[in-house]
Formats: structure tokens, sequence, C-alpha cells
């Protein structure tokens, strides 16, 4: 038994902010966040009106439509964010109740991978349509990161690379061994765990801990294990990104997680047919598709459009390229993400 995407769907807001509409918040220019990033717009949620559940929802509901079934008929939801409407509970309970999923009681998980959350989530979805014990499994990867991010030059490292938006797939069971995934590789490096993050809220220190004292020891300078103190001391609730560290173990770990997920099927770059790499930076996927040599037509991008939009990029990417009928039945679909953590991860299709 294998799994199969039966269903797939995207939605991006409305709202369109190019690069030049970031100049009014902070010192940058279409020209910078272009060369860096091959970025030349993104979109943002409608304040007050969308969430990272309302865009899951309605990519959601178009993957369960062409799937052919109902929101009732789904099993289980896995949902991957970095951006959730709350700190807790996750997006998974609040978008089983978006899609008014209420008699059945389902399982609802959430994923904190990050940039690879939706190949992560993927791969557990598999496990469980492999093993028989669901049908229709939802994955979702949404973001709203125009929530969290830092409008001002401090910020501007960060806040030019991300976007809002959301990606959906049903996974339902298959005996045909010519359809379904195939393979999955994840892998994870703890180390640089600060070089990308956002530290608060958090249980590390900063200004979140209550001022409270029960008599035992404590202190107030932040552990050793923190690498960014300035940040942590601070309270930091925006992102940290070291972007010269991301890119450097970016453009390794691509290449070689997809070169392993070829390898446990006996393949090679040139059997791939579509790579769907995670819309991190134009550049890292320009390195990753010359290091595999493969041709233009053979790999999908759309960051230009829409920025980084984390776990929700693959997936959308995914639906776009499928929409404009740039994968067909019985290709070799090549996703591979890597972001914060660092965690990345490969998986490959065979497209059904
Ligand atoms: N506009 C103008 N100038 C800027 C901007 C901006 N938006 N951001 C930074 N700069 C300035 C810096 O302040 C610095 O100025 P200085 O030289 O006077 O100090 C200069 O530009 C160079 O800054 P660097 O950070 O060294 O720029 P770099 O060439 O590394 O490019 C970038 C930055 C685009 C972030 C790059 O490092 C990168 O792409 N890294 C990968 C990051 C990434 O892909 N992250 C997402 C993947 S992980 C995930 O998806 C969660």
């Amino acid at each position: 038994m294998r799994a199969k995407i039966a269903g797939i769907g995207h939605y991006v807001p409305e709202n369109v902010v190019t690069n030049e509409d970031l100049t009014k918040y902070m010192d940058t220019s279409d020209e910078w966040i272009q060369e860096r990033t091959g970025i030349k717009e993104r979109r943002y949620a409608t304040k007050h009106k969308e969430t990272t559940t309302t865009m899951a929802a309605i990519a959601a509901k178009k993957a369960i439509e062409m799937a052919g079934i109902s929101p009732e008929d789904v099993d289980f939801i896995i949902f991957a964010t970095l951006s959730p409407d709350y700190y807790f509970p996750g997006c998974g309970v609040l978008l089983q109740r978006a899609l008014g999923i209420t008699k059945t009681e389902i399982g609802a998980l959430d994923i904190r991978n990050q940039c690879s959350g939706f190949v992560y989530g993927l791969s557990v979805a598999d496990q469980f349509v492999k093993t028989g014990m669901y049908k229709n499994v939802l994955m979702v990867g949404s973001e709203m990161h125009s929530a969290g991010l830092e409008f001002n030059t401090q910020g501007r490292g960060v806040s030019v690379i991300f976007g809002d938006g959301a990606g959906a797939v049903i996974l339902q069971p298959t005996q045909d061994e010519n359809e379904g995934i195939l393979t999955s590789a994840l892998h994870s490096d703890g180390t640089s765990a600060e070089e990308l993050a956002v530290y608060s809220p958090g249980c590390h220190g900063g200004i979140h801990l209550p001022d409270v004292d029960f008599g035992f020891e404590e202190t107030d300078a932040p552990g050793e294990i923190f690498a960014n103190q300035t940040l942590l001391e601070k309270g930091h609730m925006y992102p940290h990104m070291n972007g010269q560290a991301v890119f450097k173990k970016a453009v390794v770990k691509f290449p070689e997680v997809i070169m392993e997920t070829l390898a446990n099927i006996n393949a090679s770059p040139a059997d791939i047919d579509m790579l769907i790499p995670h819309q991190a930076n134009l550049r890292i996927a320009q390195f990753v598709q010359r290091t595999l040599k493969l041709p233009n037509e053979k790999v999908f991008n759309n960051i230009q459009k829409y920025g980084n939009t984390t776990a929700a990029s693959i997936p959308i990417a995914l639906s776009e390229a499928y929409e404009a009928g740039k994968i067909k039945k019985g290709d070799l679909v090549c996703l591979a993400a890597f972001g914060s953590g660092f965690t990345w991860g490969s998986t490959l299709i065979r497209w059904s």
C-alpha cells in the first residue's frame, strides 16, 4: 500500500505588496531584494479578516473537492505552520472547526518544522496511510507572516523575504505501484538552532517569565545554551536570521537530501521530471538546479510572486505547477525543503 495525492489546492491573499511598497517602512530597494532573493512581490493577508487558518481552509476545501470527498470524510488533519493563529491551541483544531468537521471528532496534529514542515508532515501522513490507519489525510501548510514581521530598517534582512499563503493536499491509499509517495528522507541539526529563530514567547527567559520568587536558586542571565544573548535579553519576538549561515548550509543540504531520496529508489537527477524546491530564495533554488544539472523546465519556482511562504511554499508551488499542466500522470516529482532548526528533507512522488 502507498499514499497518493488525490487532491491539491492553494490560496494566496489578494493584497499584492511590491518591493517598492516596502521602501515606505524600511531602507531597502527593489534592486537589492531582486538581486539577492529573486522576489518581486508577495501577498499579505487582510488584517482582522484572514488568518493562517482561514487561508488554510480555502486551500483545504479545494483539495477536498478535487479528491471527490466531503470534509466529513477527512479522517486526520496535519497542519504545518510557524505563524499560528494562537500560541496554543494549534491550527489543526481551528481548521477542523473551520471546515465544519464536527461529528467525527477526528485527530488533528500540529507540525512545527518551519520551512520543512510540509515535507515532514507529508511523511507522517504517508505512514498513517501506508499502514492502513487512515484513508483521507488532510495535510496543510499555511502561513501569515505579515502579522509577525518587523517593518523597519532593523528588520529588513528578514521582512522582505516572507509572504502569506496556504497549500493543502489530500492523501489516500493506492495499491497501484506506479503511483504515490515513493520515499522520503528527513534530517535535522540543532547546533545552529538560534541562527533562524523567533525567541519569544518562550520559556528560555527574556521578558516573558513571571516575576515571582519561590526561594529556589535562579539567575536572571540567559543560560549558556542560548546563542544570541542580546536578542534573548530583550525577549525579542521578531524572526532573527543569520542569512549567510542559512544560505551556506541550505546549498549543501538541498542537493544532499535529494540525492539520498533518489538513491533510495535507484534513480538519478536525470530521472526527475519536476523539482519543487521550498521557495526560500531564488538564488538557493538556482544553485540546487545547477548542482543537479536540471534544465529550467524541470524546476518550478514562484518565489518571484509570493516571497517565501515557509511551510506553505511547497504545496502552493506544487498546486500551481499542477494547475499549469507542468506535472502529468507518471511524472517523478521531487519535493525538497530546508529551514529553521536546521531541518531539511525530501520526498519523491510518482504523480497520479
Ligand atoms: N535591503 C537593503 N539592504 C539590506 C537589506 C534589505 N532588505 N537587508 C540587509 N541589507 C544590508 C545589510 O544591512 C548589509 O549592509 P552592510 O554591508 O552595510 O552591513 C548588506 O545588506 C549585506 O547584508 P547580508 O546579510 O550580508 O546580505 P546577504 O548578501 O547575505 O543577503 C540574504 C541577505 C538575502 C538574507 C541572504 O543571506 C540569503 O538569501 N540567505 C538565505 C536566507 C534564506 O533563504 N532564508 C530563508 C530560508 S529558511 C526559511 O525559509 C525559514
